[in-house]
Formats: structure tokens, sequence, C-alpha cells
């Protein structure tokens, strides 16, 4: 089939190059033409997209294909709300180009916007309009489009669903054909609930600090329950990146909701766990040397919008620290966004040597499989550990002479329960808790 892609950001470029090899005949848009020279950083993608012709709409007069996909932004305004400028030019555009065809848009869109394009744009065309909302995750998004959990569409009549029928022929998993609202309000439920689960296990995490009880612990006897699941249930510095934090505020704007915004104040306080833990072990960090271990919002991208990182190290500075940064992959990005004073690189070691504190923030796995005990000998007194995504095995890192703290693993619990059983050695007791919590 012939397909054009409107907007090559994240989803545009994984769907050109996932179709092109698919088989389908594709070529791509996009008004920014930084985006046709370099594309979006995804494990796979710049050998895929190597042979789709890529054009900036002032290049293109004719008709466009037998479907477009709409892949542009939707960013969020100061106010929480939905900025659709992109998603309505674009179709204008593509109505200004050709009279028949397939519109799918995967941009996510508050519903009742294909409702409203639909009446007010395509009426008096024989353009047809879908909903096709997209559900991959960075990082992994090429096997999540080849392999997805489903397929949603929304449309009005059953002619644009039988097209999606052969643009996704090679993908097996069920199908879920409903109406555009529908569609369109699906990508926003599964969003806002997966953050919940995150806020949801993080507040787990800061009860099980207030009472010693150790969030591995809990989370175990969680995921065992079907119901609950082991999915999305981490604890940590909360959820960042594209998504999440634009869905679940634009949701709340649209449909004002005390749960959402219980959601967003929990995912708000998690960031700055680190630095209070820092207070309470240094009292003021004026003069104190504090390394940031991971920038981008998740592991396996360069993405560091709405990344925990970038809010930590402006805390940090605020309250005098010295600040550098490590990123496998992030670090020239945010040294675009980062103040000159911190120091942003890709050399592991060089950042911790001789910073008082670590704070590791995103479980890279080049982070979590680093030499620890080099780096405790590298590090300066008192060998401050904060595992922001409890990515380290508590007890060996306190075996190692690190001075530990995890989200809802009570760190400073493991040397007060030492001491209230003197016959143990403190090494032993943390072995022990360690085999327990290395089983997860
Ligand atoms: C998310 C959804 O998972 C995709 O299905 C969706 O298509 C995408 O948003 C989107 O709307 O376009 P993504 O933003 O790539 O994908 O990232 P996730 O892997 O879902 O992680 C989101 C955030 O939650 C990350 O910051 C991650 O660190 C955090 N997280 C995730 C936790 O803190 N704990 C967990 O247990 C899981």
């Amino acid at each position: 089939m012939k397909v054009c892609v409107v907007g090559m950001g994240y989803v545009g470029s994984v769907a050109a190059a996932c179709l092109k090899e698919s088989g389908h005949e594709v070529i791509g848009v996009d008004l920014d033409r930084l985006k046709l020279k370099s594309p979006p950083y995804e494990p796979g993608l710049v050998s895929l997209l190597r042979t789709i012709p890529l054009y900036h709409p002032s290049e293109i007069e004719g008709p466009l294909g037998e479907v477009i996909l709409v892949c542009v932004g939707t960013p969020t305004r100061s106010d929480g709300s939905v900025d659709l400028t992109q998603v309505w030019s674009s179709i204008q555009w593509v109505k200004s180009l050709q009279s028949e065809g397939v519109v799918v848009v995967k941009s996510t869109v508050p519903p009742g916007t294909g409702e409203e394009i639909s009446k007010r744009l395509l009426l008096d065309t024989g353009l047809n309009y879908v909903s096709n909302p997209e559900f991959l995750r960075e990082g992994r998004a090429i096997y999540d489009w080849f392999h997805p959990d489903r397929i949603i569409v929304g449309a009005k009549s059953p002619e644009p669903v039988k097209v999606l029928e052969n643009l996704y022929s090679g993908i097996k998993t069920p199908w879920i054909v409903t109406d555009i609202t529908s569609a369109e309000t699906i990508k926003y439920a599964a969003n806002a609930f997966l953050a919940t689960k995150v806020s949801f296990i993080n507040e787990v995490a800061a009860i099980c600090d207030k009472v010693n009880a150790s969030i591995d612990e809990v989370r175990k006897g969680l995921s065992l329950d079907p119901r609950i699941g082991s999915d999305f249930l981490r604890p940590g510095l909360g959820y960042g990146g594209s998504c999440f934090p634009k869905d679940i505020r634009a949701l709340d704007h649209l449909f004002p909701s005390d749960l959402l915004r219980a959601v967003i104040t929990v995912n708000n306080r998690q960031r700055a766990l680190p630095v209070q833990s820092l207070k309470s072990t240094f009292g003021s960090l004026y003069g104190v040397t504090v390394s940031i271990l991971g920038l981008s919002f998740k592991p396996e991208t360069d993405d560091i919008r709405e990344a925990p990182s970038i809010d930590i190290i402006r805390l940090l500075l605020s309250e005098g620290a010295t600040v550098r940064a490590f990123d496998p992959r992030a670090s020239m990005v945010a040294r675009e966004v980062l103040p000159r004073s911190v120091t942003v690189g890709s050399d592991l070691l060089g950042c911790i040597s001789n910073s008082q504190a670590t704070v590791i923030v995103t479980e890279w796995p080049e982070i979590v499989g680093a030499d620890w005990p080099e780096i405790y000998k590298r590090m300066g007194s008192p060998r401050f550990l904060f595992d922001g995504r409890n990515c380290l095995d508590p007890c060996k890192m306190v075996e190692i002479g690190f001075c530990y703290h995890g989200v809802g693993r009570s760190g400073r619990d493991i040397y007060q329960r030492s001491s209230r059983f003197p016959w143990e050695s403190p090494g032993r007791h943390l072995s022990e808790q360690g085999s327990q919590s290395s089983r997860l």
C-alpha cells in the first residue's frame, strides 16, 4: 500500500520504518527539516529508516497515498490543555492534496477530537477519519510495533477498518474496533492507569519507609495476586518522559480528577526524595559534591523530557551542591539544558571520583552492572549512595561500605536491626537480608 507518514517524530519515525519493513511503499513528511535529517534515538531505527524518502511539505504537490498516518505532536499548554494546532493543520493540508483515502490519527488527542475533525473538516470529502492510538514504549518501540498487545481502531464505517487490516496484515494480535471517541479514551485511560500504578507503589514505598518495612517484600506479596500483577510496580523516582506527565495533566485538565491529581502529587514528591535524604545526612549541601547517574527518563533512550534527573539537579544546585552527571547516551542532549556549572559526561568513574554522594536516577545496565567496589574506592567520604530505582542489592552495597539509601527500603533500619541483635555481626545479618531481596 502507498503510505504517507506526517510527523517524523518518535511515533512517526517508528511507524514509517516498520511499515516499510512490512513491505509498504512509505514516504515521510515533516515541517521541521532537522527531524528529516536526524531521527530520534531508538535501538534499531536508523538502519530501517534509511530507505524512506523524506520530504518537507513544500516539496509535495500531488496525492500522498491510500493511507495517511498523522503522527504530529500534541504538546500541552502551560494551563494543561492540549495544543491540537499541528493535528488540525496536518489534516487540512492532506485535504488540500487529495479527496480520497484514510486519515489515521496516531497522535494522542483528547476524546471527542476525531468526531469534531470529521464534522468540521472531512464531511464534504471522501477522506475517512480513523483513530488508531499507539502504545509503543521508547527503547522497545520496534519490538512493540510488531508485537502489540492489541490494535485499537476507532472508525465510523467498516471500509477504513478493512484498509487498516491490510496495513497491519502481518501482525497477529486482538483487535478492538470501536467508535472514534472510545478509541481516543482508551489511550488516555491506559496511560493514566499505568501512571497510577507507579504512584501507588511509590506511596506504598513511603509507608514502608515510615514503618521500617521492606518494599521488596511487600511488592513480592502484592505481585503474586494475579489481580494485581507485577508490571509497573517498580518504586523509584517516579515517571517521566514525553507521554505520562503530559497525558495525565491533559486528562485532569479536561476532566478534573482527584485521583489523577494525587498521582501527579506523589510523582512530584518522589523527585525530592534524594535531596531530602542527602540533607538529613549532610545537613547543609553547600559544597557537597553529588554525582547523578542517569539523565534520560528511563534506560535505552536519550530522551530527557520531564526526566526526574533535571528536577533533581536543579534542586541540588539550589541547595548549594556541586553537581556532576553521567549518562551513557543522553549526556549531549542534557548538556544543552543543564546549567554550565554542572559537569556532564559519559565516563562513569570520572563522574563519581571524589564525590561524597551518588544518586542513581536511571537504571541503565552500565550503572547497575558497574564496578561498585571500585566506585566505593574512588568516592570520597561518607560515600552516600541513593539508589533512586532500587536497582542494586542493598546488602551488597552496605557490605561494600556505602551509606546506602533506597526507595521504601528503610536502609537505615538494616543498621538498627543489626544493633538490636548484637550477637549477629552486621555483615551476616545484612547478607540474610540480601538473599531475601535478591530473590525478587
Ligand atoms: C508509555 C507507555 O508505556 C506506552 O504504552 C505509550 O505508548 C507511551 O507512554 C506513549 O503514550 O506514547 P514510555 O513513555 O516510553 O511509554 O515509557 P514507560 O516504559 O511506560 O515508562 C514510563 C515511566 O514510568 C518511566 O519514567 C519509568 O521509569 C516509569 N516507571 C515505569 C516506573 O517508575 N515504575 C515502573 O514500574 C514502570
